[in-house]
């Protein structure tokens, strides 16, 4: 299948887990693609990327950080002469009752996961205009409706990733770009090690997983990297606004 023949995709947070898998499923349907991370080993991906055939370079990045996402965005599109898609992947996960939470954890989440995503439309919509069939795809979390106690901080920057993207959506809209969000419930990665301790270990959350998914299990990189294609791909033409969840049913 080539759903992705000639797409030019940015994407962050791709060393390992869901990121990875999206980029490396992408690059399997034809897109080119930069991966921009602050974690070094995110140049592996590209690595292997490319070692299966396909056209991938990395770029160390802080997407926190405006000067940062700049300049991302502009050598990823010099790079490939123009940018298509731009997937905001990267995110952190603290965990503490709010009383204890830090306000540099507050301020941690607010910045890595929601303005990050504010960062990479503000300095990548001038490209997105002048790309084919463009869209924009931030990761949010089924938390940004309702997370486990001990994730307020978290679940306050995924919520802020979905009203973001429904705003952003009807701004964009005329302009020719699409806008949505992933949702994904738990994932088996170890993204979510600062909850699982917090919910008593990893017997607790098998059983919140029992209970709770009526799948009756965790979803896989894998499978959270299908919905990111879809949304990428042209074959999502008429959807804008709105957030996938991919939750095996938990919500
Ligand atoms: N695992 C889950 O259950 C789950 C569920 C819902 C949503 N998510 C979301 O999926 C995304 C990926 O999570 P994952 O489980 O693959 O974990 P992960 O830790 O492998 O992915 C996070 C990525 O973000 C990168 N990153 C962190 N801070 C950064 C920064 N300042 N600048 C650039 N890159 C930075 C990390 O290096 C890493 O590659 C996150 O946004 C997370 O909130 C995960």
């Amino acid at each position: 299948m080539n759903r992705m023949e000639g797409r030019r995709v940015v994407i962050t947070g791709a060393a390992a887990n869901i990121g990875a898998a999206t980029a490396e499923l992408l690059a399997r349907e034809g897109a080119h693609v930069v991966i921009g991370d602050i974690d070094p080993n995110a140049e592996a991906t590209a690595v292997r990327i490319r070692q299966n055939g396909g056209r991938a370079d990395f770029r160390a990045t802080d997407v926190s950080d405006g000067a940062s996402m700049s300049q991302l965005l502009r050598s990823a599109a010099e790079w490939m002469g123009g940018i298509d898609v731009i997937i905001n992947n990267a995110g952190v996960q603290r965990s503490s009752p709010i009383t204890e939470m830090s306000e540099s954890d507050w301020d941690l989440h607010m910045s890595i996961n929601a303005r990050s995503c504010f960062l990479a439309a503000k300095h990548g919509v001038p490209y997105l205009v002048q790309g084919s069939s463009p869209a924009i795809v931030n990761m949010a979390s089924v938390g940004g409706f309702k997370a486990p106690a001990g994730l307020a901080g978290y679940s306050a920057s995924k919520g802020a990733i979905i009203a973001f993207t429904r705003t952003l959506a009807a701004e964009l809209g005329p302009r020719g770009i699409r806008v949505n969000c992933v949702a994904p419930g738990w994932v088996d990665t170890p993204f979510n090690d600062p909850i699982v301790s917090h919910m008593g270990g990893r017997e607790a959350q098998d059983a919140a997983v029992r209970a709770g998914v009526p799948l009756g299990r965790q979803g896989r990189s894998e499978e959270i990297a299908e919905a990111f294609l879809y949304l990428a791909s042209p074959a999502s033409s008429f959807v804008t606004g709105h957030a996938l969840v991919v939750d095996g049913g938990a919500s």
